[in-house]
């Protein structure tokens, strides 16, 4: 392993994952584990080269101050304690400031600055060789940013002993599945298997107005045609995933509470027994732009927004039709062409189409008209869980309103979206 450590042992506080950004920040790899690491699996870590025990609110757990285990205070790695963990030995600071990690870090625990993307990158195309071996790995392959990274790195890792499937539900992005099979077929060689199950979702999806209703049918469609491609294939004994650092820690450590469950290609039949391979979970979001980026992903690809898992389903409101759903996805398409060319995409967190189902008189070539409206929704946030409204430039309002009334069939309004969340949510189903 190229990298050195810094072990941050979580004894009750809310900013584990700030102190491992800060010290990622400072060029030393850092991870967090919990209170009761026994030194056996502390020394089983490669290069620790000094442990933080970060205490803080919750460390009272049922009247009793959680601590690490004994063995780990005499073992011979430099310590620093932060906020009244009892420590007997090293260093003891109320509140870490970045001088006083850099102190710890670099001339405590003579770590080297040496937490880069090539070293990481090499280091887990190493690791996944000595895990998969000669064996083959599966992959679901959605075109979002974590797992195009995964299969760049499992291609870089094993080659052609990863099976890629694209799985298009009929919801996605204009263009997106065909870039897909552009990058990961045409251009990286991948083992790519494409199914088109657009007949089969819509099929699935017709006249189901209600929005959970159609979030449950594309989520356990989606693992349906999944386990069947998964059954086609013999001899798979893994199944990557594109899990982040993120959804670890918002799974729960021992002292701080459940965010949401950890995701992940969940509901797999039972016959599918396939082992993980989750060579991202050690990293946050930007840190998984910045691999991509070094693997030689496309820019698109890699800082693409958010999109959510079932597509292009959620807006197209009530019962999907054809008709709509193709205003959903052309109008979109006009939507994200203006904001590249006015660099309002570098700027804009999320911003996407809605089309209601329902139509306003309007007129066309002198003639009455009956069509469906195009809502425009332009956001932005830090976390998704509140949002503002993105202040437009007219011009650039009156141009995408334009081109989506000229180009885009059976619209004949356009409105914008101007509510925060809360009350509103980003996405409206
Ligand atoms: P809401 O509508 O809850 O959206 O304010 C917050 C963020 O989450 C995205 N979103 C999803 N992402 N699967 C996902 O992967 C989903 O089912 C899903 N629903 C919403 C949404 O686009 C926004 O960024």
């Amino acid at each position: 392993m190229k990298q050195d450590m810094i072990v941050i042992l979580d004894l009750g506080s809310t900013k584990n994952t700030v102190l491992a950004r800060a010290i990622r920040d400072l060029g030393v790899y850092s991870e967090i584990y919990p209170h009761d690491i026994t030194l056996e699996e502390l020394n089983a870590l490669p290069n620790v080269k000094g442990i933080i025990l970060n205490g803080g609110e919750n460390r009272v757990v049922d009247g009793i101050a959680i601590d690490a285990a004994p063995e780990i205070y005499t073992a011979n790695f430099p310590i620093l304690a932060i906020d009244h963990p009892k420590a007997t030995s090293g260093e003891k600071i109320a509140n870490w400031s970045q001088s006083s990690l850099k102190k710890f870090i670099f001339d405590t625990c003579k770590a080297e600055a040496n937490w880069s993307m090539k070293n990481f990158i090499a280091d887990q195309v190493e690791l996944l060789r000595q895990q998969i071996g000669k064996e083959k790995v599966l992959l679901a392959l959605s075109g979002g940013v974590d797992s195009s990274v995964v299969a760049a790195l499992l291609i870089r890792a094993i080659g052609d002993q990863l099976t890629c499937v694209h799985v298009n539900h009929g919801l996605m992005r204009k263009g997106e599945s065909e870039s897909v099979i552009e990058v990961f077929k045409n251009q990286l060689n991948a083992n790519l298997i494409y199914v088109d199950a657009t007949d089969r979702f819509l099929g699935k999806l017709a006249n189901v107005s209600d929005p959970e209703q159609k979030r449950k049918i594309i989520g356990a469609e989606f693992i349906n045609v999944f386990a069947e491609e998964a059954k086609k294939l013999d001899g798979i004994k893994f199944l990557g995933q594109g899990t982040i650092y993120p959804d670890i820690i918002e799974s729960g450590t021992k002292t701080a509470k459940v965010v949401k469950s950890h995701h992940n290609v969940g509901g797999l039949p039972e016959d599918l027994n396939f082992d993980l391979v989750e060579p991202l979970k050690m990293l946050f979001k930007d840190e998984v732009r910045a691999c991509g980026v070094e693997l030689g992903l496309p820019a698109e690809m890699v800082y693409r927004q958010p999109f959510p898992g079932p597509g292009l389903g959620v807006r197209c409101l009530g019962a999907i039709t054809r008709e709509r759903l193709e205003a959903v996805r052309e109008s979109d398409a006009i939507l994200r062409e203006e904001f590249h060319i006015a660099g309002l995409d570098k700027k804009v967190w999320q911003y996407f189409t809605i089309v209601p189902d329902f139509k306003s008189v309007g007129v066309k070539d002198n003639a009455r008209c009956f069509e469906y409206p195009v809502i425009l929704r332009a956001i932005n946030t830090v976390d998704a869980m509140t949002a503002s409204i993105e202040e437009l430039p007219w011009p650039v309002l009156q141009k995408i309103t334009k081109r989506i009334l000229e180009e885009v069939p059976n619209v004949n309004r356009v409105c914008y979206d101007l509510s925060p969340k809360p009350c509103a949510t980003i996405e409206w189903e």
